[in-house]
């Protein structure tokens, strides 16, 4: 039986994600910070938020899968105020960019595939590497942005490293869909949920990333929908935010 690990599985797209590996009959973990009954899963506790919590997740992902057919980064945040980790970092930049940068190499030598939940705003994206990290350019609405482009911007890279080993990795947008993402709480919370009453159920967001997770040949390749599009392409940036974030993670 073919093993997929999902982050963030417990609501939202990973949720739709994972009942739809396990339609497909895949063994699915979802790993989850907060606790959830997901009826077919195995749920394993792990929280995003630092380097120290990422290890302590990868471990907890390590003992239960000896062998990961697909690791599927979806964990997220989009957030709509400024908010800093134990280690004095931005919580997006953690979370979206660090974290599956992490995992990724903590988790290389028993992971055949890879997939990124990305999102098509990266295309907005500026990240900086002296400011984003610790949020001292943070903006409610780019820094998602930013975040998810330094997260993309790895994937050539992952993609160079893993060639000889086989191991590939994708990222894709999954679409936009009805899930608590972004969401500001209060009389703003109210109104942004109401608006996305009109758009698509999570499970709509499916498609793209399951037919990607569960085999398509090739890897270093972005898709919005399952459409192929290029990926970002600055060499320069990409090296230096790899750098950082390996002095970062642990
Ligand atoms: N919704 C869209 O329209 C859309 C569009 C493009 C891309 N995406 C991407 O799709 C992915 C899923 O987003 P969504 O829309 O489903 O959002 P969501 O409903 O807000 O779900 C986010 C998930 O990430 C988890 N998460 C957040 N911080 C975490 C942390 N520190 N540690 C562990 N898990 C954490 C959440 O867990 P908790 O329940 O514990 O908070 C939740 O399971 C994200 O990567 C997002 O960028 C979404």
């Amino acid at each position: 039986m073919r093993t997929a690990v999902v982050t963030g599985g417990n609501r939202g797209i990973g949720r739709a994600v994972v009942e739809s590996l396990l339609d497909k009959g895949y063994r699915v973990v979802a790993l989850t910070r907060t606790p959830a009954d997901i009826p077919g899963a195995e749920v394993v506790h792990g929280d995003l938020s630092s380097a120290r919590t990422v290890a302590a997740a990868a471990d907890a992902i390590a003992e239960v899968c000896p062998s990961i057919d697909v690791l599927v980064h979806n964990a997220g945040v989009w957030p709509t105020r400024l908010t800093h980790n134990e280690d004095g970092l931005e919580q997006a930049f953690v979370v979206n960019h660090l974290a599956p940068f992490q995992l990724n190499l903590a988790l290389e030598d028993r992971v055949a595939r890879v997939v990124q939940v990305s999102a098509g705003l990266h295309v907005k994206g500026l990240v900086d590497p002296d400011r984003t990290p610790t949020g001292a350019d943070f903006h409610r609405i780019r820094t998602y942005c930013d975040t998810k482009l330094a997260n993309l911007l790895m994937l050539p890279l992952f993609a160079r490293r893993w060639q000889d080993a086989g191991v590939t990795i994708d990222a894709v947008h999954p679409g936009v869909v009805r899930t608590r993402l972004g969401d500001p709480g209060g009389a703003l919370g109210l109104v942004l949920r109401a608006v996305k009453l009109t758009w698509a159920k999570p499970s709509a967001a499916t498609g793209p990333v399951v037919r990607l997770a569960s085999g398509s040949p090739g890897t270093g390749r972005y898709f919005h929908l399952d459409e192929e599009q290029p990926v970002p392409h600055d060499p320069e940036l990409a090296e230096a935010l790899w750098a950082q974030a390996l002095s970062l993670a642990r």
